[in-house]
This record gives C-alpha cells, sequence and structure tokens, in this order.
C-alpha cells in the first residue's frame, strides 16, 4: 500500500522518483506526487488519478528541477483520493515535506492536540499530523525531530522527509512498513521495494522497525529512535533486472502467469538431492517434525487459498491435523495453540500487516514460525523462525499467479518432506510423488499452450454478471482461487462453494444461462461433482469444467470441458488453476479492464 521513493545525488531527482514511482504503481495507484529541492525551496506538485497525470503535469520531471527530493503513489486509507490527500505534505512554513505509508492510528488525539496548539489541516489524511508535529519538534535538528515524533506516534509507518533548511540531507524512516535504502557513485535512494531501484543499484540495506537513516549524496547513516548512530549491513540484490520489466507481454500479469514454469522449477529443483527432499532452511531435525502434532497456516487471500489446499495435503499425506486461518481472524481470536503445534505464515510480500501481526502473536505464546515468503528480507522473512522461500522473483501484478504457485510447491515438499519422516508415506509412494512433481513445469507449459481457447471461452462471458466456481476437496481449495482471480481483475461477481454446499442456498441464484465453472481432478469425487453439475444443470446454468484428462465422464456431463494432465491428485491445483488464471485475465481484457492495477487494491497490504 502506497510506494516510496527518494533519491539525492548528482543528477535531476524528479525524474529518477518518477521512474522508480512507475515500478511501485503496484503498491498503489489513485494519486501521486513529489517533493523537490530546488536549490532554495521545496516545491510540491501531486494530482489525483495515476502516476501518468503526475507525469504529465511536470513534464516527465522537467518543470521540477533539484538534486534532492522524494516521492508517493497513494493508496488511500484516510481521506478518499484528491489532489488535497495526496502526499507529500508540508507543514505550515512548508519548510517540511512527508511522504508516508502506513497508518498513523493515534492521528486523531495528535491532531486536536496539534490543532490545539494552533496548527491549521488542509487534509483529512493522518499523514499531515506528521508534518506538523515535525514542525512542532524541529529546532534545528532533523533526527531530534524525528526521533521525538515517533517517540509520539502509534501505528505503522515508512516516511521520506525534506527539510528545507538541510537541503544536502533527506531522511527516511521505517517501522512494520517495507522500506529499503540504495546507494550508487551518482547518490542515495529510499524506496518501497526494490524494483524502484534497481535500475540504478544492487547495493541495499534494509532498514529495520524504528530505525532512521540520514542520506546524503554519497553517504548513509542509520540511527535508532534514541538517535544513536549504528551500523548495517548492506546486501546485493541478484535478480535480473528484467524481471520487473513486461518483457513484450501485454500486462505483468500475463507475463507472471507465463512465468510458472520456471518459478515451480526454482523453488522445488533445489530442494530434491538424490531422490529426496531437503529443506535445510526449516532448521528442523527429523526428531521435531515427527513430533508436530498440529499443524497452524495463517495467510491471507491467495495465500490463504495455498494454505486451504495445504490442509488437504498435510492431512492426506502425514495424517496431522491441520487449521488453516485467514490471518485477520487469527490474530484476534485467541487462537489455542498447543504444544506440537508448528505455526506456518504464506505471504508473497511478507509484508502483510496481519500475517505479521499473526506471526507476531504465535511467537509471543512461545511457538517458532515457519515463514513460507517470497520477499527476500521483508518483515515476515526476518521476523521468522526460519523461512522457506518462493523462488518466484518480483510479481508486479497485483492479482498473484506465479507466486502462487510456488507457494504451492513449497508446500507440496514440505508435505513429502514431514510425511516421509513420519513414515506415513511409503517409499514407492514418496517416490512417484517425488516424480510427479518433476513433471508440474512441463505440464503447466502444456497448459499454457491453450491460451487462445481459453481466451475465446473467456470473451462469451465479459458481460457475465455472476460466475460460480464449485468443487470438492483440493478443487474447492482451487475454485476458491479460480473465483477470487475472476472477481478481483474483471469486477465479475463470482464466489466458490463446497460443490456439495451449494444446494443448502446459493442454488437458487442459478438462473438461465448463468455460468458454473466445476473444478473435478479428485478420482474418487467425480461421480459426486459430477451430481452437482447435473444439479445446477438442472436450473439452467451453463458447466464448464476443468477435469483431469482421465474424467472421461465429464465430457457428457459439463457443456464445455478443459482438460489438465494427469498428475497426483494432490498436486492438482498447480495445473488446473492455469485455465482459471488465464480464463479471469481474458474476461478482465476483454472489459477493458486495467488488470495489472485493479480498482481499491494494492499489491502489498501492509495495513489491517
Ligand atoms: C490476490 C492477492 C491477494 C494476496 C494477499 C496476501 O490475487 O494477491 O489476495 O494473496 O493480499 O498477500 P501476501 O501473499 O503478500 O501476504
Amino acid at each position: 500500500m502506497c510506494g516510496i521513493v527518494g533519491y539525492i545525488g548528482k543528477s535531476q531527482a524528479a525524474p529518477i522518483i518518477l521512474d522508480g514511482l512507475a515500478k511501485l504503481e503496484y503498491r498503489g495507484y489513485d494519486s501521486a506526487g513529489m517533493a523537490i529541492f530546488d536549490g532554495e525551496k521545496i516545491n510540491i506538485e501531486k494530482s489525483v488519478g495515476r502516476l501518468k497525470v503526475l507525469e504529465n503535469l511536470t513534464r516527465g520531471g522537467a518543470t521540477m528541477p533539484g538534486f534532492s527530493g522524494i516521492g508517493h503513489t497513494r493508496w488511500a486509507t484516510h481521506g478518499v483520493p484528491s489532489d488535497v490527500n495526496s502526499h507529500p505534505h508540508f507543514n505550515k512554513n512548508q519548510t517540511i515535506a512527508v511522504v508516508h505509508n502506513g497508518i498513523i492510528e493515534n492521528y486523531i488525539p495528535l491532531k486536536k492536540k496539534m490543532i490545539a496548539n494552533g496548527y491549521e489541516f488542509v487534509s483529512e489524511t493522518d499523514t499531515e499530523v506528521l508534518a506538523h508535529l515535525l514542525d512542532y519538534y524541529y529546532k534545528g535538528n532533523p533526527l531530534e525531530a524525528i526521533t521525538k515524533v515517533l517517540h509520539r506516534v502509534e501505528g505503522s509507518y515508512a516516511l521520506g522527509i525534506l527539510f528545507s533548511d538541510h537541503p544536502k540531507e533527506i531522511y527516511a524512516v521505517r517501522k512494520d512498513s517495507p522500506l529499503i535504502v540504495g546507494q550508487n557513485e551518482d547518490g542515495c535512494f529510499i524506496a518501497s521495494d526494490v524494483p524502484a531501484i534497481l535500475k540504478y543499484t544492487r547495493t541495499v540495506t534494509y532498514v529495520d522497525n524504528q530505525e532512521v537513516v540520514k542520506l546524503s549524496a554519497d553517504e548513509l547513516h542509520f540511527y535508532t529512535v534514541d538517535e544513536e548512530e549504528i551500523q548495517k549491513e548492506s546486501v546485493t540484490i541478484d535478480w535480473d533486472a528484467n524481471a520487473a520489466e513486461k518483457g513484450g507481454y501485454e500486462h505483468f500479469m500475463l507475463k507472471e502467469i507465463y512465468e510458472q514454469p520456471k518459478t515451480v522449477t526454482d523453488t522445488i529443483s533445489p530442494r530434491i538431492k538424490d531422490g529426496d527432499i531437503v529443506i535445510d532452511e526449516l532448521n528442523m531435525t527429523d526428531e521435531e517434525l515427527k513430533a508436530v502434532r498440529r499443524i497452524h497456516i495463517v495467510a491471507c487471500g491467495s495465500a490463504y487459498h495455498t494454505g486451504v489446499t495445504a490442509k488437504y495435503i498435510l492431512e492426506g499425506l502425514c495424517r496431522v491435523p491441520v487449521e488453516v486461518d485467514v490471518a485477520s481472524e487469527f490474530r484476534y481470536r485467541n487462537p489455542i495453540l498447543e504444544e506440537g503445534s508448528m505455526v506456518i505464515v504464506i505471504s508473497q510480500s511478507g509484508e502483510t500487516a496481519d500475517t505479521l501481526a499473526a506471526l507476531r502473536e504465535a511467537k509471543s505464546r512461545g511457538f517458532k514460525v515457519l515463514g513460507i515468503v517470497n520477499v527476500v528480507g521483508s518483515s515476515i522473512a526476518r521476523e521468522a523462525d526460519s523461512v522457506l522461500y518462493t523462488w518466484a522473483g518480483p510479481e508486479i501484478a497485483v492479482a498473484t499467479t506465479k507466486a502462487y504457485s510456488a507457494q504451492l510447491s513449497a508446500l507440496y515438499l514440505l508435505a513429502m518432506k514431514i510425511g516421509k519422516v513420519k513414515g506415513t508415506i511409503s517409499n514407492e509412494l514418496f517416490a512417484s510423488l517425488l516424480e510427479d512433481l518433476k513433471k508440474l513445469p512441463y505440464q503447466i507449459e502444456l497448459l499454457l499452450g491453450q491460451k487462445e481457447k481459453i481466451q475465446k471461452f473467456a470473451n462469451r462471458y465479459v458481460g457475465a454478471k455472476d460466475i460460480f466456481f464449485i468443487g470438492r476437496g483440493i478443487d474447492y481449495a482451487i475454485s476458491l482461487e479460480g473465483s477470487l482471480k475472476l472477481k478481483e481483475i474483471s469486477y465479475v461477481h463470482s464466489e466458490a462453494y463446497a460443490a456439495g454446499e451449494l444446494k443448502h442456498g446459493t442454488i437458487s441464484l442459478i438462473e438461465d444461462g448463468t455460468l458454473v465453472v466445476a473444478v473435478s481432478t479428485q478420482p474418487e469425487l467425480y461421480q459426486k461433482t459430477i451430481s452437482n453439475i447435473v444439479e445446477v444443470k438442472a436450473r439452467g446454468a451453463f458447466v464448464m469444467a476443468i477435469a483431469t484428462e482421465d474424467n472421461v465422464a465429464m465430457e457428457k456431463a459439463a457443456d464445455y470441458t478443459i482438460y489438465v494432465p494427469e498428475t497426483n491428485p494432490y498436486f492438482a491445483n498447480s495445473l488446473a488453476i492455469i485455465p482459471l488464471q488465464l480464463f479471469g485475465y481474458y474476461v478482465a481484457v476483454g472489459k477493458g479492464c486495467d488488470v495489472d492495477k485493479p480498482r481499491n487494491l494494492a499489491k502489498s497490504v501492509t495495513v489491517e
């Protein structure tokens, strides 16, 4: 949510900031703004709308000369998207400018106090409180003012700050919202995420909670909230810079769908060694794994859907009870975690506020947490006791595809590992699962080859009002994700149901021609799902089935069938999800939606 970029150095700041913000637009895109120091004063340009509006307003940054500045793309929390609510925000004399990602939870009492002190507020944002508080505490020493403010505010924040009477410095601060700083021979950078500055430098430092950074053209200095200077290690980012570019695809989402064979390979291959699964990062001995009596999986959105899938797999293969929670529920439901429980949190960004809070909740009760995370060095990756990285590379489209596939792959590995150690999987089954696992990337390639067929079918549904997804067992988990993919990017209302549940109410919504997508990849449930297909067809539904090749009865039962290659049924999600991702994508494209940046959404949900 919200993207921040800052620069100070030998080059013009505005074009660098605009360029970086373009890479962060997935974090928020309802308004954008920049503050640039022009040698005498700070100038701010900001506007509601996409970054393009700001680019046009500043002619690509040309109207805002200067060698230092901060910029922001917004995903509104406090105050509607509007010019005045856009960041940066000024103090009253326009000598301090602030951009903010996060939420200041105690902004109302602080605002009241500042009003009582004579400050006037022009916006509805929580951020403006910070600009006035900085003004209030500023006596010529930026670091002192910043740390005083940090002692007053509660909530989450990543901040970029400019002081006009300290023109050779910019400041950055972080608590529970992501922030990195980087450096090259030309200058220093602030960013919410690596892709924003990857073009300029690969040497970055992750800012930790409640640290303040002072950036000058050639130096980075780090401080605690008590103004003590600290030393920090930088890391070298080894991503391919092209990974954050569209590379000829119309949208990032399509590119990322096509990257899935590689993503799955990258996540599983390094962990398959000599016919075994080796997950060194688990930091758990076989004895500890054997002792696991219950598994709690906590995540949000699509990551939660991989958790639902994993429940079926872990319970099936390892015979361990698994509870799956949406993180925003887990954190407040006073969960019962018994001895012998293993807690797993799943997150692409590693920054999702609720998932991070759930992790902290589990840790505070003395439980070790395993993070399945994509973004290296993210908050969840750093706070988890052990991290199983999904090697999906940067995922830019707001709707996840390749990170979802990578999460599934990581969970397969984990289930097979635990099952083997516990002795609930025979050697024969293990060997056959391993063979099927290795085939998945190739089978995904085959499915991607069906793109045109799916596009044609999707074009028929660009005008659809409601679409339902049904399935049983793992097919239900697949349906949850298929439905989310469709609705979040195409704005077509859709719901996923356990196929047997539909007749307990929702079936009344089925009308003549309503599309029902039936997923059927679990052999022991083929017949049961067909019965449910018959039920909806009898009410007028048109049924598209996603079925495994050996499910011959589906040909007659459904109106239209997309077949997926055979694999072990536990791995079926990795294949069945591909046509569903493409279906959602093409319905959205057909409707002319902004696929990579769906309305109201942001990639990394750093507020609760
Ligand atoms: C949907 C989607 C979201 C995320 C959710 C969790 O396409 O991307 O539902 O899965 O916001 O995000 P992470 O995995 O970053 O914790």
